[in-house]
């Protein structure tokens, strides 16, 4: 790439760890206990399995393992971590939020600051654009960002127009001030809030308390307008798509890869038409984990990493969209 086009020194993207949990629920499991079909499943989302958490298994165990791998495979120590946040929508527990029993178990320095950042399935990369910015703006250097999401806790099981959808997982990455990785080149933060509910859970919170009898209540349950979210989600990704290669001074040609969130293979498929890139140029993983929410861009990330698609000095952008309606975009060059 030409150096020209930095407007100035970006942070990097140190490291990338993720975890999902071993038990896998395939479709045909499902069809055991809902009124589907492994054909309806996969024809309307592309999803085969998704990776659910066991009953005893807390979900914050995910954000550490993923941390503990990208401390790991970044240059620095869990010594060196100056701040953590964790992007997730569901908690261990109300309040706190997850972020100081994950900073907790990974043994950081006393010292070091945390906070969760709720932003919808755009959490990452919510993440990513706030810690560039601590780095750039509050002298930052080292910080640990974690997408993390067990939405297997907070879908109706009985209700096959969501459960079919989810699975848990999580993904984390060191974002340095400077080093190898991938250098962040824009990131961008949309939202709109009129969008509000087409994914909520009601229940729970401070309109809608816990009450008895909830478990039969489907306000006490993720639920959302399926069509409402599939027309807002590819306009979204790619009004933030455009944004950041505006911001970066590039064009969707000098791109070579494409992360998406993925929520759902048909969804992804618009993307590319509207954006007019081949399906060769996009790294999709939806079939084996489906919709982990914040994680999934980490995921598929490291995927197109592991596997050799993604390679140094490759142009990389990721874009999601999700509850709020919060959206997003991240370009980077690896
Ligand atoms: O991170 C963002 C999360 N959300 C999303 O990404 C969701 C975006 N939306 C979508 O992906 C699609 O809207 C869905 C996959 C959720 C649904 O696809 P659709 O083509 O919009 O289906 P629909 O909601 O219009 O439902 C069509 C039919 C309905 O039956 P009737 O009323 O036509 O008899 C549903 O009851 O499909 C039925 N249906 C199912 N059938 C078998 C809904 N879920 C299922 C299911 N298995 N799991």
């Amino acid at each position: 790439m030409n150096e020209s086009c930095h407007k100035e020194t970006l942070p990097n993207i140190l490291s990338i760890g993720a975890a999902v949990p071993d038990k896998v629920v395939t479709n045909e499991d499902l069809e055991k206990t809902l009124d589907t079909s492994d054909e309806w499943i996969t024809s309307r989302t592309g999803i085969k399995h998704r990776h659910v958490l066991e009953e005893e298994e807390i979900p914050s165990s995910l954000g550490v393992d993923a941390s503990r791998e990208a401390i790991e495979e970044s240059p620095v120590g869990p010594e060196d971590i100056d701040l953590v946040v964790v992007a997730t929508n569901i908690s261990d527990m109300p309040i706190p939020g997850t972020s100081p029993f994950i900073v907790n178990e990974l043994g950081l320095s006393s010292d070091v600051p945390f906070f969760d950042l709720k932003a919808g399935c755009s959490g990452f990369l919510y993440a990513i654009d706030v810690a560039a910015n601590m780095i750039k703006g509050k002298g930052y250097e080292r910080i640990l960002i974690i997408g993390l999401e067990a939405l297997s806790r907070v879908v109706n099981w009985e209700d096959r127009s969501t459960c079919v959808l989810f699975g848990d997982g999580a993904g984390a990455s060191v974002i340095g001030a400077r080093g190898e990785g991938g250098r962040i080149l824009s990131t961008s933060m949309f939202g709109d809030p009129s969008k509000a509910k087409l994914i909520r859970l009601e229940g729970g919170g401070t309109r809608l308390p816990p009450a008895e009898g909830s478990e039969d209540d489907e306000r006490y349950y993720v639920r959302m307008e399926g069509k409402g979210v599939f027309k807002s989600a590819v306009n979204m990704m790619k009004r933030s798509s455009l944004n950041v290669l505006e911001d970066a001074g590039l064009a969707l040609s000098d791109v070579d890869w494409i992360v998406p969130h993925q929520a759902n293979i048909r969804i992804i498929k618009q993307l590319a038409k509207s954006l007019g890139v081949e399906m060769d140029r996009i790294i999709v993983n939806v079939e084996e984990y489906a919709n982990t929410s914040t994680a999934t861009i980490p995921l598929a990330f490291k995927e197109g990493l592991d596997e050799g698609s993604i390679e140094p000095g490759d142009v990389v952008l990721l874009t999601a969209f999700g509850a709020g309606a919060a959206y997003g975009a991240t370009l980077l060059e690896w």
